[in-house]
């Protein structure tokens, strides 16, 4: 399949959001752009950022139970906790949440007439086998976090075959 559109026309903004924004929302920026770079897609993409619906760790650098599974993988992670307001949604053409959740508080501030795509990620999935809801880790063990990998693995190049097509 070719490629949908051309990123002279047009390209994508992504905002990847969970509760704190030190495990799951990281961890999805540093798949998702670690992904887009290895598959010569960095064109089509103008921002790829990570948010949390709460203030709770501003500043911080991802748990390092996320940032070790990334590293493991090969995914480099470089990251600060931000916090996401009605403001970014003009931001950004597709606003992901990990959890229904995040979902729920992200449609709840989201303002009045905002066109982005605001879904799960698990929105994007094709195989079944993987959840479709990214649960928090942040209280359990590291299988937690292997597990989140594998599916945001799958959520991303799903996203990028749905949303970009593939180059062939
Ligand atoms: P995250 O995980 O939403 O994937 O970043 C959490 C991080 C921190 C807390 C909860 C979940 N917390 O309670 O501080």
């Amino acid at each position: 399949m070719a490629p949908l559109f051309d990123p002279k026309d047009k390209q994508l903004s992504v905002a990847f959001v969970c509760l704190g924004n030190i495990c799951r929302s990281p961890m999805a920026e540093a798949i998702f752009k670690h992904r887009v770079k290895e598959l010569g897609y960095s064109p089509y993409f103008s921002n790829i950022e990570s948010f949390g619906t709460s203030g709770w760790h501003i500043g911080e650098s991802p748990d390092s139970r996320s940032s070790k599974c990334c590293r493991k993988h090969g995914v480099p992670v470089n990251h600060q906790a931000q916090q996401i307001s009605t403001k970014d949604f003009d931001r950004f053409d597709y606003v992901i949440g990990m959890d229904e959740s995040n979902l729920s508080d992200l449609k709840y501030m989201r303002p009045k007439n905002n066109k982005s795509v605001v879904d799960v990620f698990g929105k994007w999935r094709t195989n079944e086998e993987f959840d479709k809801i990214v649960s928090d880790p942040y209280y359990g063990g590291n299988d937690g976090f292997e597990y989140n990998f594998k599916q945001i693995n799958h959520f991303t190049d799903e996203f990028l075959k749905q949303e970009i097509g593939t180059l062939d």
